[in-house]
Order: structure tokens, then C-alpha cells, then sequence
């Protein structure tokens, strides 16, 4: 085992994952609690954290116990007619098998590596095609520019729109299901107060209601865009593999998990690079760094801290007992840099050998859907941005500005300058 040299205790933050340290560092939290108490309650959500990497993999990988039924939100009461429970309880990540595995394997056909590696070329040209633009553009300001919403997330929207094959006008409403997604999944454990909730969920309905128009259209399609493969998907007896509301609820899910997730990590790295400035001259001199600054990105920084699951009988994580039906939440970016795992995990190092081992993309039957083409998009995002800007560095002393959700507290804009 290796030792743990770092910080004393003392010196180290509460877990708190809304605090200014939480927001700025989620890794940071959860090294006191890792060491002095590795499983607990925490009673301002309810729910059981657990930050051994060894815990988490058991919870990740034993569905059986660590059940992920419970990760969807209620619908509220006056939605239910429009928007049945049953539907709801079927996103895809609240779902054990056998429903989880069919689900999966409709989804899976649209994110093989052989159906993502032409694309590269694609997104290459799209990323120098927004930085064209956006040095084009006579308000650009390169000593204070908001890097996050135009360039990372204007990117990675654009390429899942594209591998959606919806238009460029529709983008407004696959935006507003984009947003809305994290909010609804947020729903689970925080839910609004009204009238912000019944205005969630009237958007939620007409944001599938757009989904369900392409879902029906393309039911005999034979093209490869991700609705059509999910549409024309059949039963051994041929009749659709799943309903048009579940396919346009999952459409929504990819919406949000296919986007905000690469561009967090892209932004992410942009603030480890700023303090690193020859990994930037190092891989702009062997481009195939950039994959290395990606994974250790993702390993130091998980785009989502937190994965939920629900235990299905009473259990015994570290030496603590957890009754049955208790919501567990695993720290993802604990797990990533828990010492005895992984050597100097505090440190952002791009030469790492088993750079990819870590938890950022969870492990077992949810591992994600997404990470062949966030592994693709990401590099190649971050690469075109240094070749073009590679000066590029976060502004220091700028305002925190992440959405306020817990369980995926969102970097909503990032100030550079080049
Ligand atoms: C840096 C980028 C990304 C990160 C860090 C990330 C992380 C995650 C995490 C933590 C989960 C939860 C797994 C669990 O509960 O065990 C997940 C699930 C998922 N992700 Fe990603 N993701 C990324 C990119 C993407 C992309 C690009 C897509 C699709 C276009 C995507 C689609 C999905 C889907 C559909 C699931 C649900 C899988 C299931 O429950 O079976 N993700 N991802």
C-alpha cells in the first residue's frame, strides 16, 4: 500500500459539497473523511458517502446490493397523467437488470468505437470552424473571455446535435433539454419548491414531446443517427425495442450526459493547464498527450463527483453497517485519488502510467455510455484550442460559478485570456 504523505488532517476542509472548497476541489473534501471516517451519514442530503477507492469498485459492481432503482425522481402528482411514473422510473440510470440491459444494448449501438472514429475529422473542423467565429467576432475581449459556454459546451452540443442529426434552428429547444435534464435528475434529492417545480416539469414534458416527433418519424429509418438507431431497434418478434417516450426520455439523458460532462472536463483542464504551462508546450509538440491531459483531467476532476445507488439488503462498507433501502452516494473523485491506489493522486501529472485507471466513468453495468466519444471529443477539443490559442490561460481571482447541484455542480462559465 502506499502511504498517504500529504497535508495533515487538520489542514484539510469539512466535506461539504457546496462549499467554496467543495466547488473548487471536490477531491480536496473528501481526504479527511476518506481517512478518519470512509463511510458516513450525511444528514444535510440524507444519504451515505463512501470514499475507499476498494468500496466504491464493490458498490459500483455488486448492482445486486447497490441497486440503482432508486435514481429516479417522483413525478409530481398533477404531472402524472402526462407523465407516467412507470416511464420515469425508467431512465437509464435508475434501472437494474434485466430493464437496464435491454435498454442498454438499444443505446450502446450508437457509441461503438468504429461508429465514433470517423468523426474525428468532423469534430476537428467544427472546433477551428467556433474558434474562427470567435476570433472573427469584433466583441471577442482576449483579456477577459468566457471560455466555458462558447467554445467547451458550444462543441460538444453541437457534435451531439449532429450525431442526433437535428437541425441547427432546433437548437434553442435542445438546449432547454439539455439544462432541464440535470434539474430533473437533481429532483431526486432536491427537489424545488413551487412554482419553480411545476415549471420544471411542464418544460420537461414539452422537451420530451419534441424527442417523441423524431422518435415517431424515424421508426423505419435505416439511417445511423442516434434517434434512428433507437427507433428502428426491434424485439426478436419485431415490434420496437422500446416505446417512443422511454427512447425520447434517454434522448434527454444523452443530451445532458453526452454534453456537459466533456465540456466540464475540457474546462477543467484548462485550469489545471494554467498552472502547467510546458504540459502545454509538451503536447503541442507530441499531440498524442492530449488523450494523457484528458484522462488525468477526468481522474483529478470528475465531471460528476458523485454516482447514487440504494441498497437492496442491510450491508457492511469499512467496517460500517448501512441498513437496507439507504441511499449511498460513492465520491468518484475520491476513489480517483485515493492514496492507496494511486500514487501522489493529488498531483495533475499527464505521464502517468495507467493514466485511464480510475473511476471518473464509474465501473460495471452503468459504466458510461459516453466515454468512447468524450475520450475522442475531448483531446481533439482541448488540442485544436492550444494549436490556435496557445497562450490561453484562466484568469485567476475570478467569481465560483457553478450551478448548485449537488450531486453534478455544473461550471457554468470560465474567464480566460490569450
Ligand atoms: C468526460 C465525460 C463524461 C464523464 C466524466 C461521464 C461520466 C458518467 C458517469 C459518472 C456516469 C454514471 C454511471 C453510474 O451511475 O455508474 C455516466 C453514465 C452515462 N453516461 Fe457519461 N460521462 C461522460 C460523457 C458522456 C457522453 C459523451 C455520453 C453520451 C453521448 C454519456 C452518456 C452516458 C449515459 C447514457 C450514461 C448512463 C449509463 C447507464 O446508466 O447505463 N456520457 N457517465
Amino acid at each position: 500500500m502506499i502511504k498517504d504523505t500529504a497535508t495533515s488532517l487538520k489542514n484539510l476542509p469539512e466535506f461539504n459539497p457546496v462549499s467554496e472548497e467543495g466547488f473548487k476541489d471536490p477531491a480536496l473534501i473528501c481526504q479527511r473523511a476518506r481517512k478518519e471516517q470512509p463511510v458516513f451519514f450525511y444528514e444535510p442530503l440524507g444519504v451515505w458517502i463512501v470514499t475507499r477507492r476498494d468500496d466504491i469498485e464493490r458498490v459500483l459492481t455488486e448492482w445486486e446490493t447497490f441497486s440503482s432503482v432508486a435514481n429516479s425522481p417522483d413525478v409530481p402528482a398533477n404531472f402524472v397523467d402526462r407523465f407516467p411514473q412507470e416511464v420515469m422510473s425508467r431512465m437509464v440510470t435508475a434501472m437494474d437488470p434485466p430493464d437496464h440491459t435491454q435498454a442498454r444494448r438499444v443505446l450502446q449501438s450508437s457509441f461503438v468505437k468504429s461508429k465514433l472514429d470517423p468523426l474525428a475529422p468532423i469534430i476537428e473542423a467544427r472546433a477551428h470552424e467556433i474558434i474562427d467565429e470567435i476570433l472573427a467576432d469584433p466583441k471577442t475581449d482576449r483579456t477577459n473571455f468566457e471560455i466555458m459556454d462558447t467554445y467547451c459546451l458550444n462543441l460538444t452540443t453541437k457534435t451531439l446535435m449532429a450525431l442526433m442529426d437535428l437541425p441547427d434552428e432546433e437548437r434553442p429547444i435542445f438546449e432547454q433539454a439539455r439544462d432541464d435534464a440535470i434539474l430533473i435528475l437533481a429532483q431526486t434529492r432536491e427537489p424545488f419548491p413551487e412554482p419553480a417545480q411545476s415549471k420544471l416539469w411542464e418544460r420537461y414534458i414539452s422537451d420530451n414531446e419534441y424527442f417523441r416527433k423524431y422518435v415517431e418519424a424515424r421508426r423505419d429509418s435505416d439511417a445511423h443517427d442516434i434517434i434512428s438507431t433507437c427507433a428502428s431497434a426491434r424485439k426478436p418478434d419485431g415490434s420496437p425495442a422500446l416505446s417512443t417516450e422511454r427512447i425520447a426520455m434517454h434522448l434527454i439523458e444523452i443530451a445532458f450526459a453526452g454534453t456537459d460532462t466533456t465540456a466540464q472536463a475540457m474546462a477543467n483542464a484548462i485550469t489545471f493547464l494554467s498552472d502547467k504551462p510546458d504540459y502545454v508546450k509538451e503536447a503541442l509538440a507530441d499531440p498524442l498527450l492530449w488523450s494523457n491531459v484528458f484522462e488525468e483531467t477526468v481522474r483529478r476532476r470528475p465531471s460528476a463527483p458523485f454516482a447514487g445507488r440504494i441498497t437492496t439488503k442491510d450491508v457492511e462498507l469499512s467496517g460500517v453497517q448501512i441498513p437496507e433501502g439507504q441511499a449511498i452516494w460513492v465520491a468518484l473523485a475520491s476513489a480517483n485519488t485515493d492514496p492507496a491506489h494511486t500514487k501522489c493522486p493529488m498531483n495533475f501529472d499527464i505521464h502517468r502510467e495507467n493514466g485511464a485507471d480510475h473511476l471518473a466513468f464509474t465501473k460495471g453495468r452503468h459504466t458510461c455510455l459516453g466515454a468512447p466519444l468524450a475520450r475522442l471529443q475531448g483531446p481533439i477539443g482541448l488540442r485544436v484550442l492550444y494549436e490556435r490559442l496557445p497562450e490561453l490561460q484562466m484568469i485567476v481571482d475570478q467569481p465560483l460559478d457553478f450551478a448548485d447541484v449537488v450531486l453534478l455542480p455544473i461550471r457554468q462559465s470560465l474567464l480566460v485570456k490569450w
